[in-house]
C-alpha cells in the first residue's frame, strides 16, 4: 500500500509541470486580449484541479470554509456561512486585461458564471435569533483584480513577483438566489423577521449583491494566489513577447 502511495506521490512530482503543460503559455503580446483570453482559457482548463507540487490549488469547485457578511448593519442582519462552494470559475472570461509596464501594475477583469452552494446561518443582532439553513444561488460576476508586480531574477530569467491585490465584484443581472425550504418557512413564522422583511424587500436587490459579491471577492483571493504561483514557475517570456 505504502509503496503504491510513493510512487504515485513521485509520479506526481515528476509530471506536475509536464512539457505539454509548459508549452500551454504561448506567449502573447501583452495588449492582444485575444492571445492572452485563449492563453487563460488552456490554463484555466489545465488548472482548476490544482497541480500537486507546485502550490497551484484547486479552483472549481473552490471551497470557502467560511465567511461572514453583514448584510446591513442597521438592520443587524448577519450571514454566516460555512462550506460554501463555488463553481464555475474555470469557464471564466478574461473581458478586459490593462497592463502598465511604467507603473508595474495589472488590471485584470473576468467574468463568470458561477454557481454557489453552502450552509448558511442568519442572525439578527437586535434580537438576539440565529436562524439556519442551506444557502443557493446563480449568478453572473464581473471580477477585477488590480496588483502591482515586480520582475526578479532567477537562474538568468526573469520571473513576475506579483504584490498584494485588491478584489473588487460586479453582479450582472438579477441573481437567482434561493435558501432552504425549512429555514424560509421557519423565518415566515417568524415574527421579528417579518418585522424587517419591508426594509429587506426594499434593498433585496443590492443585498443580495452585496452578499455575493464577498463570496466572489474571497474566491478571487484563490485565483490570484494562483496567478501568483505560477508567476514564480514560468519565466516571463513564457508569458509575454514584448516585456
Ligand atoms: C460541503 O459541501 C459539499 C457540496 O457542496 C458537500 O459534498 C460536503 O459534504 C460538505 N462538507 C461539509 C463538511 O459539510
Ligand atoms: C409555522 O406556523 C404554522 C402555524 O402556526 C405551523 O403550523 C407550522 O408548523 C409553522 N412552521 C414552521 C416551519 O415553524
Ligand atoms: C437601502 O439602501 C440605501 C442605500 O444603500 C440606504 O440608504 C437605505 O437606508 C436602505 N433602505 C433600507 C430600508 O434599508
Amino acid at each position: 500500500m505504502f509503496v503504491c502511495k510513493s510512487f504515485l506521490l513521485l509520479t506526481f512530482a515528476c509530471c506536475a509541470l509536464s512539457k505539454e503543460e509548459k508549452r500551454l503559455f504561448d506567449p502573447c503580446y501583452k495588449d492582444d486580449i485575444e492571445c492572452l483570453s485563449k492563453a487563460t482559457e488552456s490554463f484555466l482548463e489545465k488548472s482548476y484541479n490544482g497541480i500537486p507540487n507546485t502550490g497551484i490549488k484547486p479552483f472549481d469547485p473552490l471551497i470557502i470554509p467560511e465567511l461572514s457578511v453583514v448584510v446591513d448593519e442597521e438592520m443587524g442582519l448577519i450571514f454566516d456561512f460555512k462550506n460554501i462552494s463555488v463553481t464555475g470559475l474555470k469557464n471564466q472570461k478574461i473581458s478586459d486585461f490593462q497592463m502598465d509596464t511604467n507603473k508595474k501594475s495589472v488590471v485584470l477583469k473576468t467574468r463568470a458564471v458561477l454557481n454557489i452552494v453552502g450552509d448558511l446561518k442568519i442572525t439578527f443582532t437586535k434580537n438576539n435569533k440565529e436562524f439556519t439553513g442551506t444557502y443557493t444561488a446563480s449568478t453572473t460576476a464581473l471580477g477585477t483584480s488590480q496588483y502591482g508586480y515586480s520582475l526578479t531574477k532567477k537562474n538568468g530569467a526573469e520571473y513576475f513577483d506579483v504584490g498584494p491585490e485588491t478584489n473588487t465584484c460586479e453582479i450582472l443581472e438579477e441573481p437567482v438566489v434561493t435558501i432552504s425550504d425549512v429555514l424560509q418557512n421557519t423565518l415566515e413564522n417568524d415574527s421579528d423577521a417579518q418585522g424587517m422583511k419591508a426594509d429587506y424587500e426594499t434593498n433585496k436587490s443590492s443585498l443580495r449583491k452585496k452578499t455575493l459579491c464577498k463570496i466572489v471577492e474571497t474566491a478571487y483571493v484563490t485565483i490570484v494566489q494562483n496567478l501568483r504561483v505560477v508567476g514564480q514557475l514560468f519565466p516571463k517570456s513564457d508569458f509575454f513577447v514584448n516585456i
